[in-house]
């Protein structure tokens, strides 16, 4: 998709790789950017083409909230995640029912509260959601949010042969290490917000159905391409 007049909404736009994307998004000529939040008043709207919304995606009332605001959007970017769980053997029930209602449950609801407004768009529309890595293999100290982003990356393939039908591509982005909030604490190479938010939008417009947008991501896309089983062990021993 052109990302030149495109109108995007993008969940989590307030901080981390949410913000960089509203900024590459009007740097790429996007018409307008609807920069979703928990909490609109932390959305940094710097000029005209950037329209602040509230947007909790664990809230029906929200989400329908902002498809009566957002009914010309032809890019939706489910960007929000959460990070809660780690060993999936001992963290609570309470910290993966949050993971997986942010990244599964809240993922989906967008969705299917977006669907009309996206049918509508003329030459069609695209959904990108923004997955992890750990969606293809487990990163066992974070194996509750693995869980739930594998769980997001297969609900994504569920979706993409009705959404062709149509008119609406539906894209996985698969990043490595990011350098926000959510892993701070991780002491790992990481890629910048702004670095991976550019390689994103040049997966967009390439189509590519799964997007790997930073050099670690890259180089696990391509082991993942060559053996599943062995992307599986470089994770499990990192
Ligand atoms: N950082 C990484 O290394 C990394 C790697 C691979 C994938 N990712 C994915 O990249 C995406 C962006 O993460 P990030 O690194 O930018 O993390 P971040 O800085 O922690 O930002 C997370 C964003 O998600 C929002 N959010 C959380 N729960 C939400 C909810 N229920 N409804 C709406 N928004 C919600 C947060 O809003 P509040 O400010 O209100 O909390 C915040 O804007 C996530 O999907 C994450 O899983 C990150």
């Amino acid at each position: 998709m052109k990302i030149q007049g495109s109108i995007a909404l993008v969940t989590g736009a307030n901080r981390g790789l949410g913000k960089a994307l509203v900024s590459a998004l009007l740097e790429a000529g996007a018409a307008k950017a609807y920069a979703a939040a928990r909490d609109e008043r932390t959305v940094f709207a710097d000029g005209s083409r950037v329209v602040p919304l509230t947007l909790d995606v664990t809230k029906p009332e929200q989400i329908a909230a902002a498809v009566r605001t957002a009914g010309d959007v032809t890019l939706l970017i489910n960007n929000a995640g959460a990070l809660n769980s780690f060993n999936v053997l001992t963290s609570s029930q309470a910290d993966l029912d949050a993971d997986f209602g942010v990244q599964v449950h809240g993922t989906l609801g967008v969705i299917r509260a977006f669907l009309p407004v996206l049918e509508r768009a003329a030459g069609g529309a695209t959904i990108v959601n923004v997955l992890s890595l750990t969606s293809l293999a487990s990163f066992p100290p974070l194996g509750g949010y693995s869980a739930s982003k594998a769980a997001a990356y297969s609900m994504t393939q569920a979706l993409r042969p009705e959404l062709k039908q149509k008119q609406i591509e539906i894209l996985a982005v698969l990043p490595g290490p990011i350098d926000t909030d959510m892993v701070k604490d991780l002491p790992m190479p990481k890629t910048s917000p702004a670095d991976t938010a550019k390689e994103l939008l040049a997966g967009i417009a390439r189509g590519d159905e799964e997007i790997f947008p930073d050099p670690m991501a890259q180089q696990m896309g391509a082991l993942w391409n060559k053996s599943h089983k062995e992307f599986e062990r470089a994770f499990g021993t990192f």
